[in-house]
C-alpha cells in the first residue's frame, strides 16, 4: 500500500535478434536465453512476449553481407524489415521498435559513414535516414536511433515526413555512454568497431551534464522519447532527465547487465530472480518510464505467478 514504486510487464520492452532465413533459432553464446531468430521466429517470440504482457519489442536486424556503406541496412527485404513485417502481421496490437543504426551492417563496424579514416557524422545522416524510412516501409512503430551522430533526429524526422511516415515515431538513444557493458551485444550483433572505438560519437561516462544536454538537443529535434543507456550505472542520469523532460524517458538495461546478472545467477552467487527484479524496480524508481531488457519475457512471467 505505501510502496511507491511499481514495476509492471506493460513497461518492458524485449529485444529480438533477427537473421534470415525460415525455422532459425541460434542461441547466443554470450547472452544466455536470447537467441537470433529468423523472421518467422522473431514474430512468434513477439506473440510469447505480448501474450505474456509485453506490449512491445526492439528489433536488430542483422547483415547478409556487410559493406562500406551499409547497404543491408536499408535493402528492402533485409532480415529486420521482414521481421517488422512479420511481427505486424502476427500481432498487429504489438509496439514494434526497431533500431537504427549502421554498425551491425558495415564492415568496419562503425556506426557511420568513414570519410579520410574518421567517422563523418554528416555524411552518416544520409544513410541513418534512409535506413530509418526502409523500417517505416516495413511498417514499423518507431524507430530508435543509437548512432549517437548530432542532428539525427531532426534528419529522419524530415526523412520520414517526407515519404508520408508521419504517423511513425522516433524513440531516441538521447544519452548513449561509450560504455564496455555493451560487450556481449557486440558479439550477438557482430558490431565490435573493426578499428579505434565509439567514443568520438557516443559520451563519456563520466559527464552528465553533458547528458541532459543530448536529451534536450533530441527532444528539440522532435524524439517522441528519449533514452538513457546503460540504466543500472547511470540511475542518476535517468533521474536527472525525467525530472528535466516531459516525454516519456526509457532506459536500457543493456547486455552486460543482463549478463553480469545470468552469470552470477549460474554460479549461485545470486538469487536471479529478486536481483533482476530489484535492478529493473531501482530502473524504475530513478524514473524511468520504460524499460528495454533482455528479461522482459522472464520478468513477465515472475511478475504474473507475483500476483496470481
Ligand atoms: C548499436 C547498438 C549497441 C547497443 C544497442 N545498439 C552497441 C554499441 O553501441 O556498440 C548495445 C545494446 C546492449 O549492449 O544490450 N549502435
Amino acid at each position: 500500500m505505501v510502496r511507491e514504486t511499481h514495476l509492471s510487464s506493460d513497461q518492458l520492452i524485449l529485444p529480438l535478434f533477427v537473421v534470415s532465413g525460415q525455422g532459425v533459432t541460434q542461441p547466443i553464446d554470450a547472452l544466455p536465453g536470447q537467441s537470433r531468430l529468423s523472421p518467422d521466429r522473431a514474430a512468434e517470440a513477439a506473440e510469447r512476449a505480448y501474450g505474456a504482457g509485453v506490449p512491445a519489442v526492439l528489433l536488430f536486424g542483422l547483415a547478409d553481407e556487410k559493406d562500406e556503406i551499409a547497404s543491408d541496412a536499408y535493402r528492402e527485404g533485409a532480415p529486420g524489415q521482414q521481421a517488422i513485417a512479420a511481427i505486424k502481421a502476427a500481432v498487429p496490437e504489438m509496439v514494434v521498435i526497431s533500431d537504427v543504426c549502421l554498425c551491425a551492417f558495415t564492415d568496419h563496424g562503425h556506426c557511420g559513414v568513414i570519410v579520410d579514416g574518421d567517422v563523418d557524422n554528416d555524411a552518416s545522416l544520409e544513410l541513418i535516414t534512409r535506413t530509418a524510412v526502409s523500417h517505416a516501409e516495413a511498417g514499423v512503430d518507431l524507430v530508435a536511433p543509437s548512432d549517437m551522430m548530432d542532428g539525427r533526429v531532426a534528419a529522419i524526422r524530415e526523412g520520414l515526413d517526407d515519404h508520408g511516415f508521419t504517423g511513425v515515431g522516433i524513440l531516441s538513444y538521447a544519452a548513449k555512454y561509450a560504455s564496455a557493458f555493451y560487450g556481449p551485444f557486440r558479439e550477438a550483433a557482430g558490431s565490435a568497431p573493426g578499428f579505434g572505438d565509439r567514443r568520438g560519437y557516443q559520451m563519456d561516462p563520466a559527464n552528465s551534464r553533458e547528458a541532459q544536454r543530448e536529451i534536450a538537443q533530441d527532444v528539440a529535434e522532435g524524439a517522441d522519447l528519449i533514452m538513457v543507456k546503460p540504466a543500472g550505472p547511470y540511475l542518476d542520469v535517468i533521474a536527472a532527465a525525467s525530472e528535466a523532460v516531459d516525454v516519456p524517458v526509457v532506459a536500457y538495461q543493456v547486455s552486460g547487465e543482463y549478463g553480469m546478472l545470468k552469470a552470477a545467477a549460474e554460479r549461485g552467487w545470486l538469487d536471479e530472480r529478486s536481483a533482476a527484479l530489484e535492478t529493473l524496480t531501482a530502473i524504475r524508481r530513478a524514473g524511468a518510464d520504460l524499460i528495454i531488457t533482455y528479461y522482459a519475457q522472464q520478468v513477465a512471467g515472475w511478475l504474473t505467478e507475483e500476483s496470481s
